[in-house]
C-alpha cells in the first residue's frame, strides 16, 4: 500500500511518500480503506521527535491517529461489523503504524460506524479533536446545564468540538479566539466570543466554573482569580508542570488538570450520536491530497487553524 513514512526525524522533508507491506490484522481487529484522515498537531510533534521516548515502533513510522473508511476484512473475534461499513475512528500515533495510509489494522473498539449524515471528510476530522472535547468537558470538567464555561483556542481543530460539545451539554459558553474568528466561534453556537488581541480573559470579572485550555498557552496559576470556588482548569498540553500542577491541586477546591487522549468505544458513538441529532458538525476548513501532506502539516503548524484540515484519499 501507498503510506507517508518517516524514516528519521526532522523538518517536513521528511515525509515520504513511500510502497510499505500491508497491514495484517489481529483477530480482534478490522482491516480498513482509508477515505479520509485528519492532521493533528500530535503527528508533527511525533515527526519532530517530541515523543521518540515513548514509540513503540522504529522507524520506519507511519503517521496519524485519525481515519474515516471503509471495511475490508474483519476479524474472527469482531461480533458487530461487516465487509463494506463505513466507519470512522482513532489509532494512537505512537504505535507507529498510523493512518496516513491506504489501509488501516484497528481493533475494533477503537471504530464506530459513520455517521448517516456526514462525508467521510467530515467523519475523518472527528476522532482526536472530538473525543478530546467530550471528555475534557463532559468527564474531567463535569459540565452540567448551567455552568459556565471558557474555551481558550475556540476556532481551532478542538475548540470547535469543544463549543458545540458545551453547548450540547448545557453550559453557557465564552469562546477566545483571534479578531477573524468572532463570527465563526457564535455560529457554532457560543454565547460569547473574546478577542485574545483586544482582551486579556484572566482580567475580566467573569468567574469561570471550566476553563478549557485547547491550546496550552495559559497557566492555572494566573486563570485562578477567574475561576468558581470549585472550578476546574483543564490544559491538552500535558508537560511534568502541568502534572505537578495537578497533583498540587488534587485537595484543593480549584484544580487543575491535565488531559491525554485515550481512545474509548463508547465515546465515539456519543459524537456520532450527536452528529446524527446535527448537534455536532465538522468545519473542514481544508482538504488536501496524500502528495500534499508537507504542505498539510506545514499549515497545521502556523497555530492559526480554523476547524480541521483533512486529506483526501484517491478512489480505488
Ligand atoms: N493531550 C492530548 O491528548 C491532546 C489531544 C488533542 C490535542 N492536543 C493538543 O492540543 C493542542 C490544540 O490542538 P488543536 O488540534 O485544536 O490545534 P489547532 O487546530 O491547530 O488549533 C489552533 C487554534 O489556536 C488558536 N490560537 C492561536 N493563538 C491563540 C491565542 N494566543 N489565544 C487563543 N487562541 C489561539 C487559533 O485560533 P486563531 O486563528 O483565532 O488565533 C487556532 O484556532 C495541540 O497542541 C495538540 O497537540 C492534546
Amino acid at each position: 500500500m501507498k503510506a507517508i513514512v518517516i524514516r528519521q526525524y526532522g523538518s517536513k522533508e521528511v515525509l515520504e511518500l513511500a510502497e510499505v507491506p500491508d497491514p495484517e490484522p489481529e483477530d480482534d481487529e478490522l482491516l480498513v480503506r482509508i477515505h479520509a484522515f485528519a492532521i493533528n498537531p500530535i503527528d508533527w510533534k511525533i515527526r519532530k521527535g517530541v515523543a521518540r521516548w515513548f514509540m513503540r515502533k522504529k522507524f520506519p513510522i507511519i503517521l496519524g491517529q485519525d481515519f474515516s473508511g471503509e471495511v475490508v476484512s474483519v476479524g474472527s473475534q469482531v461480533g458487530d461489523y461487516e465487509i463494506g461499513d463505513r466507519v470512522f475512528g482513532a489509532v494512537s500515533s505512537l504505535r507507529g503504524e498510523g493512518t496516513y495510509a491506504e489501509l488501516i489494522a484497528v481493533p475494533a473498539k477503537n471504530v464506530a460506524t459513520l455517521p448517516n449524515n456526514m462525508s467521510f471528510l467530515e467523519a475523518a476530522a472527528i476522532p482526536t479533536a472530538g473525543l478530546t472535547a467530550l471528555v475534557a468537558l463532559r468527564d474531567m470538567g463535569g459540565l452540567q446545564t448551567g455552568m459556565d464555561v471558557l474555551i481558550n483556542g475556540a476556532a481551532g481543530g478542538v475548540g470547535h468540538y469543544a463549543v458545540q460539545i458545551a453547548k450540547f451539554l448545557g453550559a453557557y459558553v465564552t469562546a477566545i479566539a483571534g479578531p477573524d474568528n468572532q463570527d465563526f466561534v457564535t455560529d457554532l453556537g457560543a454565547d460569547e466570543a473574546i478577542d485574545y488581541t483586544q482582551a486579556d480573559y484572566t482580567k475580566l470579572p467573569s468567574r469561570y466554573d471550566v476553563i478549557f485550555d485547547t491550546i496550552g498557552n495559559r497557566h492555572f496559576r494566573e486563570s485562578i482569580p477567574v475561576l468558581q470556588p470549585r472550578g476546574i482548569f483543564i490544559s491538552t498540553m500535558p508537560s511534568p508542570s502541568q502534572y505537578l500542577q495537578m497533583a498540587l491541586t488534587r485537595f484543593s477546591r480549584k484544580k487543575s488538570k491535565t488531559f491525554l487522549l485515550q481512545v474509548e468505544e463508547d465515546d465515539l458513538w456519543d459524537l456520532k450520536k450527536m452528529a446524527e441529532a446535527d448537534q455536532l458538525r465538522s468545519h473542514v476548513e481544508h482538504i488536501f491530497s496524500l502528495e500534499q501532506i508537507a504542505e498539510a502539516q506545514a499549515l497545521s503548524e502556523s497555530h492559526h487553524l480554523r476547524g480541521k484540515i483533512v486529506i483526501q484519499m484517491p478512489t480505488p
